[in-house]
């Protein structure tokens, strides 16, 4: 069984006018990110959604690419790229593992609310870590079940069997654990929403 884009998909028009859920963490990420950017930097986001963390971060840095295998989700990011003028982003149906791309070519790699729902994140952050040119940031904020106190995060791995997305449970330190085992210091940590979510900056040593 392999992660579908068919429930994000169903979603994606629902997704695009949710409410961000702590709007104060969202904008503490955006300001905390933007200190990294660069005018002249490349920036690759995967798992970008309907594209607005990529078009508020687009006048910062040169050029942003923007991916994610939900055909649905780009059809709203391009809408929305042609009532924002933004020339800099670029938005396409891919997925990280699949998509072409020489090593070294990216500053900043982005991945929001994406590890968790991967099937194979070791493998993700490798090739993240290889993408990235050195001294290069890999900007990520993942939600850690394993945190959690309920019962969801025993019952999480199940869901993909009735529809729901793939869900990996994790804790905040498993996956700082992970992301340092490939190679990345972590250059900033913050752990919002009680500890349910990790904002992790790795660098990739110069
Ligand atoms: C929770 S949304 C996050 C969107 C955006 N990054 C944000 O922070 O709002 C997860 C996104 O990742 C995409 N996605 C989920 N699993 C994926 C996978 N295995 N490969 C590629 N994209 C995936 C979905 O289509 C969806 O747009």
């Amino acid at each position: 069984m392999e992660p579908s884009p068919k429930f994000w998909n169903i979603i994606a028009s629902r997704y695009s006018k949710q409410a961000i859920t702590d709007e104060a963490a969202y904008q503490k990420k955006l300001k905390v990110t933007q200190e990294y950017f660069k005018p002249d930097m490349e920036v690759l986001e995967f798992g970008c959604g309907t594209g607005s963390t990529a078009i508020i971060h687009a006048p910062f840095v040169k050029h942003i690419r923007a991916i994610d295998f939900s055909a649905k989700m780009i059809d709203i990011v391009k809408a929305k790229l042609g009532q924002n003028n933004i020339s800099n982003i670029t938005f396409e149906q891919n997925t990280i593992e699949a998509i072409s791309i020489k090593n070294e070519s990216y500053d900043v790699v982005m991945g929001h609310s994406i590890l968790h729902l991967l099937k194979d994140k070791e493998a993700v952050i490798a090739r993240v870590y290889k993408l990235l040119k050195p001294g290069g940031f890999f900007v990520s904020s993942t939600v850690c079940v394993g945190n959690t106190t309920g019962l969801f995060k025993y019952i999480a791995p199940c869901i993909k069997y009735i529809g729901l997305p793939w869900l990996t449970v994790f804790t905040s330190e498993e996956l700082i654990e992970s992301i340092s085992s490939h190679g990345f210091s972590i250059d900033y940590q913050w752990c919002p929403d009680n500890g349910r979510v990790a904002f992790i900056i790795g660098k990739k040593p110069e």
